[in-house]
């Protein structure tokens, strides 16, 4: 199956870097690349030729919700979907299981993609707890053919630790068993690392922090599941 690359520049890169990036930028065939821009550059990168998702998306379609963006307001500038769940809005913004059920939905309703995120802390894996984190998070997430379960162990996110390649595919097929979907890794993942974690049978694409924010890195590692798809 074609393996999916998105790239998550959190909060990096307003509009005229995000344009900058997308003239250095070029994906091969056999991949299918997805960018997360903030939401002001989200208008710059909808002219370009991949797929765009917003990194949050908020349930109602419009309101009192003072530093939010509907779903109906990403669809309106043509962007294609939304990350929900990223362990940073679960861990600096209150971010919860229930309101990650509800961003999902309400982007699903309204016809984009969805990047759904999930993933233990270093204490949770300590403790041996990852099966129960992953079972609690994964059992509120929509199933839907436009929606994508990304893998991210905390502990590895942004901090150079990457899961070995066995613990990525342990948990991938333990959220497989779950959800009938395909399952992005996340945390770390770069040019020297791409292959051998895409090359695990259950991990389907990668969601790229980091690494995605240089054009030619961000290509090298689409080059990578170009080649293993
Ligand atoms: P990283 O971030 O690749 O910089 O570890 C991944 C993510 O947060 O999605």
């Amino acid at each position: 199956m074609t393996k999916l690359i998105a790239g998550n520049w959190k909060m990096f890169k307003g509009p005229a870097e995000t344009l900058a990036f997308f003239d250095g930028f070029e994906a091969p065939d056999g991949v299918d690349v997805v960018l997360c821009p903030p939401f002001v550059s989200l208008e710059a990168a909808v002219g370009e030729e991949w797929p765009i998702y917003a990194q949050s998306v908020h349930w109602a379609a419009d309101g009192a919700f003072t530093g939010e963006i509907s779903a109906q307001m990403l669809v309106e500038i043509g962007v294609a979907g939304a990350l929900v769940g990223h362990s940073e809005r679960r861990q600096l913004f209150g971010e919860t299981d229930d309101t990650v059920r509800r961003r999902a939905e309400a982007a699903l309703e309204a016809g984009l993609g969805v990047i759904a995120c999930v993933g233990e802390t270093e204490t949770e894996r300590e403790a041996g707890e990852t099966e129960a984190v992953l079972r609690r998070q994964v059992a509120v997430i929509p199933k839907h053919e436009r929606l994508v379960i990304a893998y991210e162990p905390v502990w590895a996110i942004g901090t150079g630790k990457t899961a070995t390649p066995q613990m990525a595919q342990d948990a991938h097929a333990l959220i497989k068993s779950l959800h009938e979907t395909r399952v992005l890794y996340g945390g770390s993942v770069k040019p020297d690392n791409a292959a051998e974690l895409l090359s695990q049978p259950a991990v389907d694409g990668a969601l790229v922090g980091g690494a995605s924010l240089d054009p030619d890195s961000f290509a090298a590692i689409c080059r990578a599941a170009a080649s293993l798809s």
